[in-house]
C-alpha cells in the first residue's frame, strides 16, 4: 500500500503525533507512506517526501504540522485537478490520509473518490466546527493553551485588583472554542459571533464583577468583535481599566495536550486499519466519545455553540 499524507487548511496540534503513529504502523508492516509538502498545491508540483518514522519522532510532541499545509483552493481548477491526478499516478498512490477542517473534508473526498482514490479524512481544527464530530483534533490543546494564558492573567488580577481582562481566542466565525474556554476558565462573560449582546449589558455585568470579585474575566471569540476596540469602549463605559489578551496564532500552534495525543493515536489506528484492509474511505469522527468512520458526505449543517451553556455563563452567576 502506498499512502499520501496531505494536510490542507489550518494546522492543529496533534497532526504530527497522528502522522507519526500512522507511519510507524504502516512502515512497520512494510507499506510506503509519502507526505505532500504544501498541501494540494505542493502535491500538484510533485513536492513529495517519503515519511520515515525515525525522522518524525522529534515532531511528535510539537504543534503545527511538519508537513506544511496550504489554504490555496487549487482543486477548484480543472487543469490543476488533472495535474494532481497525474502526480498521484506517477507516485503510484493508492489512497490518501487527509487532514483538514470542514471545507476540506466535505469537498475533497468526493473528488478523490471519482478518481478511484480512497481517502480517510481527519477532522483537524482548533475551531471544533466539523459537523458530525463531537471533537476535532487540536481543540483540546487550544483550550489548554488559553487556560495557561488566563491563569497568568488571573494571577496578576488577584495581585493587582480593579481591572477587566478580555481574552480573545481564535475560532473564526465559530464560537465553540471561546465558549469551551469560558466554561472551563470560569469567565464572567463570553462573547460569540453567533449570539448578539448589548455593550451596556456587558458594561454593567463586568462592573459588578469587579466590585464583587476584584476583577472581571471576559472571553471573546475573534469573530465576535475585535477585542481591541471592545477594550477601548468598555473602558469608557465602565471607567475601569481593561486589559486585552489576544491569543492569536500562538494558540493554534500550541503544544498538543494529552487528550489530543490520545485522539491522534486512536485516529491513526482507525485510519490505518481501514486503509490497509482496503475498506471504503470516509471521514473519522468522534461520536458518543468513540472514533467512528463516517462513509459518504459530512452532514451539511453549520455547527452552532450550545446556547444553554452560553446563557448559563452569561446568566445570573454574579
Ligand atoms: O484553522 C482555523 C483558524 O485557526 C481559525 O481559528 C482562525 O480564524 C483562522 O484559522 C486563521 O486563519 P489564518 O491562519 O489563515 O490567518
Amino acid at each position: 500500500m502506498r499512502t499520501a499524507v496531505v494536510v490542507s487548511g489550518g494546522d492543529a496540534p496533534g497532526i504530527n503525533a497522528l502522522v507519526a503513529n500512522f507511519v510507524r504502523m504502516a512502515t512497520g508492516d512494510g507499506h510506503e507512506i509519502l507526505g505532500a509538502e504544501g498541501g494540494f498545491p505542493g502535491l500538484m508540483d510533485g513536492q513529495m517526501v517519503t515519511l520515515d518514522y525515525r525522522r518524525l519522532i522529534p515532531w511528535v510532541g510539537q504543534g503545527g504540522s511538519m508537513l506544511p499545509s496550504s489554504r490555496d483552493p487549487v482543486l477548484k481548477d480543472t487543469e490543476a485537478q488533472q495535474r494532481i491526478r497525474e502526480v498521484l499516478k506517477q507516485w503510484k498512490v493508492d489512497n490518501i490520509l487527509l487532514f483538514g477542517g470542514n471545507g476540506t473534508l466535505r469537498h475533497i473526498p468526493p473528488l478523490l473518490q471519482e478518481w478511484g482514490i480512497s481517502s480517510i479524512g481527519i477532522p483537524t481544527t482548533i475551531d471544533n466546527d466539523v459537523p458530525g464530530s463531537e471533537r476535532s483534533l487540536g481543540f483540546d490543546s487550544a483550550c489548554n493553551f488559553a487556560y495557561h494564558a488566563i491563569g497568568g492573567a488571573l494571577a496578576t488580577a488577584h495581585a493587582l485588583v480593579g481591572r477587566i481582562f478580555l481574552v480573545e481566542t481564535l475560532g473564526g466565525v465559530c464560537g465553540n472554542l471561546a465558549l469551551a474556554v469560558a466554561h472551563g476558565a470560569g469567565a464572567h462573560s463570553v462573547l460569540l459571533p453567533e449570539y448578539a449582546y448589548a455593550d451596556d449589558w456587558l458594561a454593567e455585568r463586568t462592573r459588578k464583577a469587579v466590585e464583587q470579585f476584584g476583577h472581571a474575566l471576559i472571553v471573546i471569540c475573534e469573530g465576535a468583535r475585535g477585542a481591541r476596540t471592545l477594550a477601548d469602549d468598555l473602558a469608557k463605559l465602565t471607567g475601569i481599566r481593561v486589559r486585552d489578551v489576544r491569543l492569536g496564532h500562538a494558540q493554534r500552534g500550541g503544544v498538543p495536550s494529552h487528550v489530543d495525543r490520545v485522539l491522534a493515536a486512536d485516529f491513526a489506528y482507525a485510519a490505518y486499519t481501514h486503509l490497509k484492509d482496503g475498506l471504503p474511505g470516509g471521514a473519522l469522527v468522534v461520536q458518543g466519545g468513540e472514533v467512528r468512520l463516517l462513509t459518504g458526505l459530512l452532514p451539511q449543517q453549520t455547527v452552532i455553540p450550545d446556547k444553554a451553556l452560553y446563557d448559563r455563563i452569561n446568566g445570573s452567576i454574579i
